[in-house]
């Protein structure tokens, strides 16, 4: 009788029951739609990876995080796995948190790191510490190699020696010296194999005035560091007084990356208007730091290279002369002490700001005609910069220009002051 009931209600509402059942798979599903559209920050860490990841420093602060899901390109950059970066906001200021990395670069780490300790992959995360101290450590001086033959693609390259590398790292040491020294070693490792970008940042802070964003830490294969505003590629049709105060900051950075540090030289590998944003102060910070030559300028005198006390000219423009594109020898600038690299890459990107975006023109254009009359050296000096002529100095070009700027800049600030009052 009652099955006879049951099979009546089947026959009859077959399509309202298939629906209700296609409801509550959906409802069920809902959760889990949601959770790979919209990660918890948790999810994002990946913390069982751990020691194979950035560090933990963080962990204890990044559950008061919130992400920000109001812009399209979050979600797709999470459904695709393609830029990874993140925008949330802190104690009512914004952060960036990144992953680093792509999925796929960060899968091909993940197969890697399974063949190194000779497991098939996906293999256990953990990972017993004490056996890899040795290893870990052989790997990340393979990781940051200087030997050209074997290895072109290293992020993070010291050279022309790896003598100073406790040097290089001393203020990363110091921020670690409380973690477990193999779990340590895993997350250097973890770190020059994906992306530099935190090691640079503790070892040039924010905070002794190099031009990077703050760091505030890692949790997992996260890293949090200090929003610093949009990118320069938008800031390309502001006021001229703006962009020039702008381009000083930029010739301030070739500076500081080539000379402040008396014991290396910061080498940037890639300059872009993507790569680089403008405070508010209008200030430009380089935000993508995965690329950098690291050259140690105290070497002995039995591992100088061959030409080490000249300084390294970047001559592609001769080589290539129709080429706009921004190249470089990585060989060169480590067999040098000193190279002009920083100030080609800044003034080429001043000069042929097309380069990075088809629409626009010169980062310095539409200056106005009585300031272009009163320093008519502005285009010379930014072209010597870029593609001086042969027996042209490009730092001291670069450096004139930073001279000029400022005047223009002083003045300005004076008429502004003197209308005020
Ligand atoms: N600290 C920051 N402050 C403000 N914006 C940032 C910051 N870091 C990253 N961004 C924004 O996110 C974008 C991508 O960041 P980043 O360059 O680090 O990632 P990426 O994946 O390396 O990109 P790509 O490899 O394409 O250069 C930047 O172009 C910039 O617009
Ligand atoms: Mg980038």
């Amino acid at each position: 009788m009652i099955l006879h009931y049951v099979c009546n209600i089947v026959r009859f509402k077959k399509w309202k029951i298939l629906m209700l059942i296609g409801v509550c798979a959906l409802v069920s599903r809902v959760n889990v739609i949601l959770q790979s559209l919209y990660p918890s920050i948790t999810q994002l860490t990946e913390l069982p990876k751990c020691p194979a990841c950035y560090g933990v420093s963080a962990c204890h602060d990044i559950h008061k995080i919130d992400l920000i899901w109001d812009d399209i390109n979050a979600i797709i950059s999470h459904l695709f796995g393609v830029k990874n970066v993140f925008f949330g906001t802190y104690n009512q200021t914004k952060v960036v948190l990144k992953k680093l990395a792509h999925s796929s670069e960060l899968e091909a780490f993940d197969i890697t790191l399974c063949d190194i300790l000779h497991l098939g992959y996906p293999c256990s995360v953990f990972i017993p510490l004490d056996r890899y101290t040795a290893q870990f450590y052989d790997l990340i001086r393979k990781a940051i190699t200087s030997d050209f033959s074997k290895d072109d693609t290293s992020r993070l390259r010291l050279c022309p020696t790896l003598s100073h590398l406790d040097d290089l790292f001393y203020n990363v040491h110091l921020n670690n010296k409380h973690i477990n020294p193999t779990q340590y070693l895993i997350n250097l490792w973890t770190l020059v194999s994906i992306n530099p970008e935190p090691l640079i940042l503790q070892i040039l802070p924010a905070e002794n005035g190099w031009p990077v964003p703050k760091y505030y830490g890692a949790c997992g294969r996260i890293i949090v560091e200090e929003y610093v505003g949009l990118p320069l590629a938008d800031y390309y049709d502001k006021s001229w007084i703006q962009r020039i105060k702008i381009a000083s900051s930029l010739l301030n950075a070739a500076y500081m990356f080539t000379f402040k540090d008396k014991n290396f030289g910061f080498y940037l590998t890639d300059v872009s208007a993507d790569n680089i944003a403008v405070d508010n102060e209008n200030v430009a910070k380089f935000i993508d730091l995965e690329n950098i030559i690291i050259v140690d300028k105290n070497v002995s005198q039995e591992d100088e290279p061959k030409g080490w006390q000249k300084i390294h000219k970047n001559t592609m423009h001769f080589d290539f002369p129709n080429l706009n594109c921004f190249s470089y020898s990585a060989e060169d600038i480590c067999n040098h002490y000193l190279s002009d690299h920083n100030y080609y890459a800044i003034c080429q990107l001043l000069l042929n700001a097309e380069n990075q975006n088809p629409f626009f023109g010169e980062f310095l254009h539409d200056i106005p005609t009585n300031i272009e009359q009163q320093y008519p050296d502005i285009q010379y000096l930014l072209r010597q910069c870029a593609i001086p002529d042969s027996k042209n100095s490009r730092i001291f070009f670069g450096q004139q220009l930073k001279i000029l700027l400022d005047t223009i800049l002083k003045e300005y600030l004076n008429v502004m002051q003197h209308e005020i009052s």
